[in-house]
């Protein structure tokens, strides 16, 4: 694979009832490579009339879809899986053209597990069951699982192929029909998926990609009459609007919303080990992760110690051309997103806190792209950057004492999306676990999300669950079926 870093510029249309088709208005948007700066795709840009229509092509295929067999469904799920494995190397390359990650991580993480989640719900596909329940002889109570209709799905720019197999997949295997709207600066690999399903066999109309911006395309399928439910992937502040929009016509809404999760580190941690796991924490992606582990607490015994060889680890994280395969940490993935977090290094020092590491700009070769070196501050608890989601590779390290002090401080937060801790002590683990107001927690480990298994929110970070057969709920209606064998009370003596 090539590291040359420009690249020819792309055309990409908006992708309706299984067909690559112009915006109705004509308009496109430049896509920018945010490691050069340079336009990567012209992609046509999604307005009210091109969601409309999307949503009628969903429409129109939802019969024909809820009534296909679960067995076929599961097929063609299990087919894009495939072509999307022997496509690996494209859609990883563009994957990190487009969001400016290292190319490791699009071929092994995001691609590795956007190719398992199809998988996974090909299998789930034939995994949806209702119960019977004996509510008494002589009545024969089951229940249905429903899909809930045309779903529409909000996307963000940060893991743009790992977060359309997360809401495709459940809602395609419960036999809903989508339109998905991907971020507006990163929809290159979700356009392209429109070609793999359509060679798997999907009927047109089932998905519909239309990219467009938030405040258009957005906000034109959340208010849209025919939409059943929506399904989002953003900012917390986002997510409430979503929800009071959707509130006008009772849409399903499931959010997946900010985070600030807690790193915690005791005494007895193998620190080696809580070392690199607290890098990999927060510097994945650029620390553009709702799960990023940008609050590190420390127990204040090992708290020296600790500190020195974080500090020697993280000078050695490559930061670099996003397409060598050495590179650790590439540029954000725009540059206001660059703009946002490179501000809360003087947020930082304009409120005390001690900056340890990086707080620049990367210079040289990466100059004309959006790349920040690793930063660390010591803080406090209170401070600013430790409650605000920074969304960046940008660490808050603070001490504690001991486990009430380090529960207190992890529970203390808007956000409840994941957090993790590092002991060897059983039962500071299960304690601490148990204790702390989060989806996912993560002990001894960080990162790790497995197809299998739910992921989703407390307080401000959002609600429903997504992964895991338990996102099937999300794609669903319960329905009651109530059958009497015998002869129905005459109640009103008639
Ligand atoms: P955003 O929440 O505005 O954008 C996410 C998606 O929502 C995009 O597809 C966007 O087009 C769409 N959108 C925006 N406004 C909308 C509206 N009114 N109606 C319907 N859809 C709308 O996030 P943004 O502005 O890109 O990033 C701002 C901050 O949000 C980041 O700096 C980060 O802190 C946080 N964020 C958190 C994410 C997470 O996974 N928790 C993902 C992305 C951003
Ligand atoms: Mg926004």
């Amino acid at each position: 694979m090539t590291t040359e870093l420009s690249s020819k510029p792309m055309e990409q249309d908006l992708f309706i009832n299984g067909e690559y088709v112009k915006s109705a208005s004509g308009k496109s948007f430049d896509v920018i490579n945010p490691a050069t700066g340079e336009v990567l795709s012209k992609v046509q840009e999604a307005d009210k009339e091109d969601i409309d229509r999307a949503v009628k092509s969903a429409k129109a295929a939802f019969d024909t879809w809820s009534e296909t067999p679960a067995s076929t469904r599961s097929a063609i799920l299990n087919k894009v899986a495939d072509l999307l494995e022997s496509r690996k190397e494209e859609f990883a390359k563009l994957e990190t053209q487009n969001t400016g990650k290292p190319i490791v991580e699009s071929m092994f993480l995001d691609l590795g597990l956007a190719i398992d989640c199809f998988r996974f719900y090909s299998a789930a596909a034939r995994m949806i069951r209702g119960e019977t329940i004996p509510v008494a002889s002589g009545q024969l109570v089951y229940t249905l699982k429903d899909p809930v209709g045309v779903v529409g799905q909000i996307i963000p720019w940060n893991f743009p192929i790992l977060m359309s197999a997360w809401k495709l997949g459940p809602a395609l295997a419960a036999g809903n029909t989508v339109v998905l709207k991907p971020a507006e600066q990163t929809p290159v690999t979700a356009l392209k998926l429109g070609e793999l399903f359509n060679e798997a066999g999907l009927p047109p109309g089932v998905l519909n990609i239309v990219p467009g911006f938030g405040e258009t395309a957005g906000a034109a399928l959340v208010n849209h009459p025919d939409v059943d439910k929506i399904a989002f992937t953003g900012e917390t502040k986002t997510g409430r609007l979503i929800m009071e929009t959707a509130s006008k016509t009772l849409k399903r809404v499931s959010l997946e919303l900010g985070g600030k999760a807690p790193n915690i580190v005791f005494e007895d941690a193998d620190l080696d080990n809580a070392v690199h796991g607290s890098l990999f924490a927060v510097y994945l992606n650029q620390g553009q992760a709702c799960v990023s582990g940008s609050r590190l607490y420390v127990q204040e015994s090992i708290y020296d110690k600790f500190m020195e060889k974080l500090l020697v680890a993280a000078q050695k994280i490559k930061v670099g051309n996003p397409l060598d395969m050495t590179t650790k940490v590439g540029a954000l993935a725009s540059k206001e997103q660059f703009d946002k977090v490179y501000s809360y290094v003087a947020i930082g020092k304009a409120e005390g806190a001690k900056l340890l590491l990086g707080g620049d700009k990367a210079g040289g070769d990466l100059s004309n792209g959006f790349f920040l070196n690793p930063t660390i501050f010591e803080a406090e608890h209170t401070m600013r950057i430790t409650q605000e989601e920074v969304f960046g590779p940008f660490l808050s390290v603070i001490k504690f004492k001991d486990v009430n002090d380090a529960i207190l401080k992890a529970n203390d937060s808007q956000y409840g999306l994941a957090a993790a801790l590092w002991t060897k002590n059983v039962n500071t683990a299960h304690t601490v676990a148990r204790k702390i107001k989060a989806g996912t927690i993560w002990v001894n480990t960080y990162n790790f999300l497995f197809n299998e298994v739910p992921f989703g929110g407390f307080k401000n970070s959002g609600f429903g669950r997504e992964l895991g057969l338990q996102a099937l709920d999300m794609y669903t209606e319960s329905k009651s079926i109530c059958i009497d064998l015998g002869q129905h009370p005459n109640w009103f003596g008639l």
